[in-house]
């Protein structure tokens, strides 16, 4: 063991050469680690206790370590330690290492900022250098205030919609353009793009905005239920129907409904819509009286409705009364000088806690991500960005902390936890149940009839498995 040469003086050689500090009870761990580190041109010291090892680490030291290594188990906790340490404002990225499996202690070190979690014995000398270079090189990304390494971009964080390419200086426009009249709107584009996003920004800056802001799924519902939705029905209209019902048509009153997934409307209603577009009145379900409403109507597809009418799936009629003006979404890959923007706004957004600062991203991971094609669009990139913040710990998010493959698809439900928290079999089979129709909507454009196809079931027990619509009304 080279203990002369671990001792430290503060030499100008000195400046650059990273300094590491080994904390375990075991000589032989200790050794190793020592012969691995020197070998990488670390200035290295070792601590057999807790008691040294919280004595090393002095803090407001003039030379501080840059790694620690630490024992979970000495004769304190090393969590413990752990704890004590950051109390004590040491900053070094600390790499806790046991020798039982991990489990609960690792959750425990990660959650009080260790960086990294060694299982003993060690797969091999490489594998140590790499986790303590990874950290050590982070923890200098943290701390070089070479701002040009970091994206900064200031966002308007009252800002709901975001945007600097041309193509969504011109849909601003158009907002603006259209927020004053009645005009119907249609709404295109690939899922993810900002679609129902566009729609609020429509209605709030309309005369409207004090009125309500309907949005309904056509596509998440079988057709009955969503014609008496629309459209209400009377009492005693079919079995089950015990009092008159209000449908979101008259709901909205005054306001404006965004009619989404509308190329998933079924031709028979799609006549009873264009009745409402020209007459501005309809019958509730097994009414006869004709009820008048006064709304503004947003429809919105990921469809290419010219293609849907000509293989006649949608009404030529009905388009063209909703074709009044089109407002198409980009994908994001079209409009790939946003993304930095977007990032920036997702990233004070989505906090680690509700009491951080927003996480900052390297130069590189953004960079990642504008190569990137986002099939799942803005709402993708949002996910991505979400997870990044997560697995950086709010701190500074690199490349290895994005990643795309997987990221899409929604979580797969976490059996052992819904178990821990008392869920019955029942439960979980109903939970897969309504995750695979929902799976089986986004692959199949949210065609419930293709999606009941894929899953073998009937389209009525699809819409009972897909989630109910969001009617949500906005806040006057
Ligand atoms: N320009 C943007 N600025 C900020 N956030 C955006 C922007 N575009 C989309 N988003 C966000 O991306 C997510 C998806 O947007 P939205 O739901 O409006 O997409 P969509 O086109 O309706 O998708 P789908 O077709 O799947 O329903 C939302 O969380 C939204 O807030
Ligand atoms: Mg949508």
């Amino acid at each position: 063991m080279g203990r002369a040469r671990g001792h430290l003086t503060k030499g100008a050689d000195d400046m650059a050469q990273p300094r590491a500090l080994i904390c375990d009870d075991d000589d032989a761990v200790r050794e190793f680690l020592r012969e691995v580190l020197e070998g990488e041109d670390y200035l290295v010291e070792e601590a057999a206790t807790s008691a040294e090892t919280l004595a090393k680490a002095q803090p407001g030291s003039p030379m501080p370590h840059d790694v620690i290594l630490l024992d979970v188990k000495m004769e304190q906790d090393g969590v413990d330690v752990l704890k004590q340490l950051r109390d004590r404002g040491i900053e070094a990225p600390i790499i806790m290492m046991t020798a039982v499996a991990p489990g609960a202690t690792a959750a425990a070190a990660i959650q009080n900022g260790a960086v990294d979690y060694l299982v003993k014995p060690f797969d091999s000398p490489e594998s140590v250098a790499q986790s303590v270079a990874r950290a050590v090189a982070y923890e200098r990304l943290k701390q070089g205030g070479e701002e040009a390494q970091f994206l900064s971009v200031n966002v308007d964080p009252r800002e709901r919609i975001i945007g600097v390419s041309p193509q969504m200086i011109e849909i601003f426009k158009l907002v603006g353009l259209v927020a004053r009249t009645d005009t119907t709107v249609l709404i295109t584009g690939e899922t993810g793009t900002g679609k129902e996003l566009i729609s609020e920004a429509i209605h709030a800056s309309s005369d409207r905005r004090n009125g309500p802001m309907i949005k309904i799924n056509c596509a998440a519902l079988p057709e009955s239920l969503l014609e008496s939705m629309l459209f209400g029905h009377e009492k005693g209209a079919f079995t089950g129907a015990l009092a008159q019902h209000k449908g979101l048509f008259e709901v909205a009153h005054r306001g404006t409904i965004l009619l989404d997934e509308i190329g998933e409307m079924s031709l028979s209603l799609q006549a009873k819509l264009l009745r409402v577009l020209q007459d501005h009145q309809f019958e509730r379900v097994g009414g006869t009286e004709p009820v008048k409403v006064d709304v503004r109507v947003l429809a919105a597809t990921n469809r290419d409705l010219k293609t849907e009418v000509r293989d006649r799936r949608f009404r030529e009629d009905l388009f063209y009364r909703l074709d009044v003006i089109e407002i198409h979404m980009p994908p994001l890959r079209e409009k790939r000088e946003d993304i930095p923007l977007l990032v920036s706004h997702f990233l004070e957004k989505h906090r680690y806690s509700p009491r951080s600062s927003p996480a900052r991203i390297s130069q590189e991971a953004v960079e990642k991500m504008r190569a990137y094609d986002w099939p799942g669009n803005v709402r993708e990139l949002e996910n991505v960005t979400q997870r990044a913040v997560v697995l950086s710990q709010g701190q500074v998010i690199t490349e290895e902390h994005i990643s795309f493959s997987g990221a899409f698809s929604r979580p797969l439900i976490d059996v052992e936890q819904r178990v821990r928290a008392g869920a019955t079999l029942a439960d979980l089979t109903s939970e897969l149940q309504r995750e695979a129709a929902t799976v089986a909507m986004g692959l199949n454009g949210n065609n419930p009839d293709k999606a009941a196809r894929a899953l073998a079931i009937t389209t009525t027990e699809l819409g009972r498995l897909v989630e109910m619509p969001a009617a949500v009304k906005e806040p006057a």
